[in-house]
């Protein structure tokens, strides 16, 4: 088997991340631990299962702090992994055919055999083996007994993905960790152990697919689909193949006129189809499992199938056309509207854009075409809507789109543990059919059986050691993987992982870090966005308080405050209508005033600043006093990890000391912005006449 050379790359920064395999504490499972990792059985010479294998020592070796061999003796207890059928030779009645069944095509069985002296991991692909591996390896991580699993897993999610919005040039659009580790200066990187390391850590979260370039594709990643580069992007998914993950591209929708010298990109002129055909045939004789294209089109300036007068079915199908003897897929983004708004026009809705766009165009698009649809109508705010278009798509594959790395929601400066936030869009009832149509059911594909369905999200990561900028942030991406492989995990049980898997086993240690995480999101919520408004945010780079700042949003087009009140009138009777593109209750506890949660109630409606919440206090009352309280709770975010200096890895707690100090420090300086804004336009003091700047 391929060792996997343990370098150490500035190995206190965080660097190996859930994969840190710190050795376990002496205690009731170290003894088990022990007895069934002397020795690994490993029969296959397929890549994936030998590097499930490497990964198996590699994380025994370093937690057991013993070696492991490659040959158990006669009756020795060990450590079998294998596909089931070249476990049958040596095992014969380990896994029942049950078993085998609920397992699927990507899942594992773990199970204990006494009899065989054996703890199996078995799957029917070598991808379902490196799954099961890594999960066995978390229980170890975790503390967890060892000695009777009989543990069957399968993801619930067909599409695990990432999308990385890296650019060749090494930027990263909305990144916060640092440059690319993918690209510098318009190459490709030579750090294959990173690639490497990082191909290993999507695996251990179940990631199945990566979009390697940004969906806003310049000019030379528009060149990623020619001889110039294809060779580097194979070897690429050369080195994702051995973790299970396939590529994908995102792709320049004028491809055929920027690098075809085609006059257009008609998808419905031979010509172009044709130019598309040849260029899913090159691609596939370079990279053979290529996974597809992801699509970006008529949004933000990106060209699309409206300038030729079609629509988004023609675009995506003709792509479509091309990927399919080759078993290939279009991802088509949903995130299409015009940026440009009359503030005057209270009627034009960007949040109704998409649904408008895409719900009559339901049942148009290919088999192998599924449209990614954002987790709200708008862009990524710390606190919006889910989107109308789940649920309202019954005859079209769907995926969600997550955004990890966070551009709305603190840079990575800011702590915002983002899982109780998509665990709540996930549970939310679209009431597509009646009362049991979660998102979570709708974007797994179940509710309708859609053949291609799973989890999109944009990543957090880059070249910083760490991956993540924030060492804490690192729980986001982690609990993405776990999110997208069962959505029913709780957001506390995520995070406990992490924290166990990257700090220590010890409780309290734990406890503050879970309450740290768990705290968080409501925490940034309060000194930046009331009430369900948004934006409020410095123009395009988005960080930092400023009321009116947002590029496409001049004049308070997302708030729609003055002297007289605030919000967004999205009801139906005199608003934008959007409230409508909900199903059943949802529309009419939205479309109204007295039953819309306030959490969203400017999302939904204009109302006065003295309309009175369900909370009992006045908007603009609680707007000052959230924000007063957001500050006082992000202090306290830094002295609760304060009380772990000491206790934790030096260069763990420094780093994220740092951060939790800038995060106190501007909250206040939201806090200020927000409150004297609204202080000023409504003219209203608020009741404990408390200064503001
Ligand atoms: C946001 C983000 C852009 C990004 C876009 C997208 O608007 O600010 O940088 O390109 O989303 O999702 O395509």
């Amino acid at each position: 088997m391929d060792e996997i050379e343990w370098k150490h790359k500035p190995v206190e920064s965080g660097y190996h991340a859930w994969l840190s395999y710190n050795k376990a504490l002496p205690g009731a499972q170290l003894e088990q631990y022990r007895q069934w990792g002397g020795a690994i059985v490993s029969l296959e010479e397929q890549e994936t299962i030998q590097a499930a294998a490497a990964e198996l020592k590699l994380g025994l070796e370093a937690m057991l702090g013993h070696s492991v061999s490659a040959a158990p003796n006669q009756g020795q207890l060990h450590i079998a992994l294998g596909t089931f059928d070249s476990l049958h030779v040596r095992y014969q009645s380990l896994f029942s055919e049950k078993e085998i069944e609920a397992a699927e095509a990507e899942g594992f069985v773990i199970r204990t055999s006494h009899a065989d002296s054996c703890l199996a991991i078995g799957a029917a692909s070598p991808a379902g083996v490196l799954y099961g591996v890594f999960h066995l390896l978390r229980l170890i991580g975790t503390g967890a007994a060892i000695d009777e699993l009989a543990i069957i897993s399968a993801p619930v999610n067909g599409l695990r993905m990432i999308n990385h919005w890296d650019n060749f040039d090494g930027s990263i659009e909305r990144g916060y960790a640092g440059n690319s580790f993918l690209y510098k200066n318009n190459r490709f990187t030579e750090d294959q152990e990173r690639l490497r390391d990082y191909a290993r850590m999507m695996a251990s979260v179940g990631i199945n697919a990566i979009a390697i370039n940004n969906v806003n594709v310049h000019q030379e990643e528009t060149l990623f689909i020619t001889p110039t580069y294809l060779p580097q992007v194979a070897k690429l998914a050369d080195i994702f193949r051995v973790y299970g993950i396939r590529l994908y591209l995102s792709i320049n929708f004028a491809s055929p006129i920027q690098i075809g010298g085609l006059e257009t990109a008609d998808p419905l002129e031979l010509d172009v189809q044709g130019w598309w055909n040849n260029k899913a045939s090159e691609i596939y004789a370079a990279i053979p499992d290529f996974g597809g294209f992801l699509v970006k089109a008529d949004s933000e300036n990106r060209p699309g199938p409206f300038t030729y007068g079609r629509d988004h079915a023609e675009g995506a199908n003709m792509l479509a056309e091309a990927l399919l003897p080759h078993g290939g897929i279009v991802i088509w983004r949903c995130f299409v509207y015009n940026c440009k708004q009359d503030w005057r026009d209270r009627k034009t809705d960007r949040a109704r854009a998409a649904y408008d766009h895409f719900k009559p165009l339901d049942g148009r698009f290919n088999d192998n075409v599924v449209l990614q649809i954002k987790n709200g109508p708008l862009d990524f705010q710390v606190r919006e809507p889910v989107s109308p278009l789940f649920g309202a798509l019954e005859h079209t594959n769907q995926l969600i789109e997550f955004q990890i790395t966070q551009e709305y929601t603190g840079q990575q400066r800011h702590l915002c543990y983002l899982v109780p936030q998509w665990k709540e869009i996930l549970e939310f009832n679209t009431y597509a059919e009646g009362e049991k149509a979660p998102v979570k059911r709708v974007v797994d594909g179940s509710l309708w059986g859609n053949r291609i369905n799973g989890m999109a999200a944009v990543t957090n990561v880059g070249e910083d050691w760490n991956w993540s900028g924030h060492l804490l942030a690192q729980a986001n991406l982690y609990g993405y993987g776990r999110l997208a492989w069962n959505p029913d995990l709780t957001a506390e049980q995520i995070a406990s992982e992490w924290i166990q898997l990257v700090f220590s086993l010890d409780a309290a240690i734990h406890d503050v870090i879970s309450g740290l995480l768990m705290d968080s999101w409501s925490i940034y919520e309060s000194y930046t966005a009331p009430l369900g408004i948004g934006w409020m945010v410095n123009p395009n780079h988005h960080y930092g308080p400023n009321v009116d700042g947002y590029e496409y949003s001049p004049w308070g087009t997302y708030h729609f405050a003055d002297h007289k009140g605030i919000g967004v009138d999205r009801t139906v009777q005199t608003g934008t209508g959007y409230s409508a593109q909900y199903m059943g209750a949802n529309a009419e506890v939205y479309n109204s005033l007295e039953h819309c949660p306030d959490e969203l109630l400017l999302f939904f409606h204009h109302v006065p600043y003295t309309h009175v919440l369900h909370s009992g206090k006045t908007v603009i009352q609680h707007i000052y006093d959230n924000h007063f309280e957001g500050v006082e709770r992000a202090a306290q975010l830094l002295s609760a990890w304060s009380s772990l200096q000491g206790r934790i890895k030096e260069e763990l707690y420094s780093q994220v000391e740092e951060r939790l100090r800038e995060q106190a420090r501007h909250a206040e300086e939201w806090r200020d912005q927000i409150n004297t804004y609204f202080w000023r336009k409504s003219g209203i003091e608020d009741k404990h006449h408390r200064k503001i700047y």
